[in-house]
């Protein structure tokens, strides 16, 4: 049975903004004296479950935790456990997240793995990255770093650069910038654009504003192609459709992001020219302060002379995990309390149930994957307008329901169908298409106007 009660950090959005300031001043309490805590979390176990290769997220956890005073189990490699016969993730979990640990920490190769093993473990689950979907404590140590290094995070122009298609530290990160009032410079390798799930949400819920950029004089990282864009976290009033694009000059940068391309998610892609970041490129006039960042671990994106610039801190990232992940660990085993309050949906539910409707149509997400075997189709309902937005409560990605059916009826009616708006909520089925509607055995009843509300 689920504990209701229970915190976990599957996304960034499951801690509100003020709790993570909050989180920081606790860090800087650690990090003051690493060695003073052996107390705080004594008796506690944590269990870090890394189905997919990493250095530093699994090592700083441990070393937090054993800090903390508390104990450490830890599959570190996915063919020792029962993953490799066939076990689901549901039932690792269910087993692990209690007499054998009191808190979890989970990497795994699909998007939505963290949101299943928060749901059946009766512990606190962290995410320590799902496949291309997230990697919140990452962005808790970027958060961190870049706020001490600056004093704030408001108003801050932060270049995002490299595969922020497939870098979940990137997706974690932007939603975090937006929210913090940061403003995003995208400086993709062509053909790895944040996705568009990603811009939709940025868009709605942070009222981010798009801009394309200009970045000339970012010499090297930049490269000859023209896709970098001004992402403005705005007022919800000022919020302008991505049409709408005006240039924006950027001539101050406050950190320069790098990713490297991650291979492993990409099927089969070129990456040759893929940005690299020189001392030459940070002889730019915009970059005299920026601060060098990456999550690590890098490839050829950096080169190795910039590690001596004092503006580079990925290796100041990587160490300010440590206490940071302490005092994650240590508030969501109970040990240290926030005074904010939590965010208002915190995401230990799930949505309503899409029952016979909507697939998600991400191939990565769990749903499709393992999850087929047990999980089933949940969505929250993300905007109910013209046509309501959906989206996958694992992987969040988005469908569109332009067709909503009654279970028991088998009827189905357009969403803007006289009918459609008489449903109760509990009672809907949702489909993308009619043709969806039909295979799944309903009669369409309803059609209401065609074009309406076409975004
Ligand atoms: C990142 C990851 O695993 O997503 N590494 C990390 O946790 N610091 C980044 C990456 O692998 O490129």
């Amino acid at each position: 049975m689920a504990n209701l009660q229970k915190r976990d950090l599957v996304s960034i959005d499951d801690l509100a903004t003020a709790e993570i300031l909050e989180l920081f001043h606790h860090a800087d309490e650690f990090r003051d004296n690493l060695r003073n805590w052996s107390q705080l979390c004594g008796g506690t176990i944590m269990a870090t479950l890394f189905f997919e290769p990493s250095t530093r997220t699994r090592l700083s956890f441990e070393s937090a935790m054993l800090r903390l005073g508390g104990g450490v189990i830890t599959a570190a490699d996915e063919k020792t456990t029962s993953r490799s016969k066939g076990e689901s993730l549901a039932d690792t979990v269910r087993v692990v997240g209690g007499s054998y640990a009191d808190i979890l920490v989970l990497r795994h190769p699909e998007d939505g793995a963290a949101r299943v093993a928060a749901r059946y473990a009766r512990v606190p689950v962290i995410n320590g990255g799902d496949g291309a979907h997230e990697h919140p404590t990452q962005t808790l140590c970027d958060l961190y770093t870049l706020w001490k290094e600056k004093g704030r995070l408001e108003g801050l122009e932060v270049v995002l650069c490299g595969d922020l298609r497939y870098s979940r530290t990137i997706h974690s990160f932007c939603y975090a910038l937006a929210r913090f009032g940061a403003n995003i410079v995208t400086l993709p390798y062509p053909g790895f654009e944040l996705p568009d799930y990603v811009l939709h949400r940025l868009r709605r819920d942070f009222g981010v504003q798009a801009a394309a950029a200009s970045v000339a004089d970012l010499p090297g990282i930049a490269g000859s192609h023209n896709a970098a864009a001004y992402l403005t976290a705005s007022k919800p009033h000022q919020l302008a459709l991505f049409t709408n694009l005006t240039a924006h000059e950027v001539n101050r940068i406050d950190a320069i992001y790098m990713t490297r391309a991650q291979r492993e998610r990409h099927s089969g892609e070129e990456t040759k020219n893929y940005p690299r970041l020189s001392s030459h490129t940070l002889r730019a006039a915009a970059a005299k302060d920026a601060r060098v960042m990456h999550p690590l671990p890098r490839v050829d994106e950096i080169d190795y002379d910039v590690d001596d610039d004092p503006r580079s801190v990925y290796f100041r990232q990587a160490e300010l995990g440590v206490p940071m992940r302490m005092a994650l660990m240590a508030f969501l085993l109970g040990r240290i309390q926030l005074r904010s309050s939590p965010p208002a949906l915190v995401s230990t539910t799930l949505g309503i149930q899409a029952g016979a409707g909507l697939r998600c149509r991400n191939e990565r997400c769990i749903t499709n994957g393992e999850g087929v075997r047990y999980l089933t189709r949940d969505f929250r309902l993300r905007d109910s307008e013209s046509p309501p937005i959906l989206a996958c409560a694992y992987c969040e990605r988005e469908v569109e329901a332009r067709f909503v059916g009654v279970a028991g009826s088998q009827q189905v009616f357009r969403y803007n169908a006289p009918e459609a708006r008489r449903l109760r909520t509990e009672e809907r089925v949702w489909f993308e298409s009619e043709a969806q509607a039909l295979a799944a055995g309903f009669q369409v009843a309803g059609r209401g106007p065609e074009n309406a509300g076409t975004v």
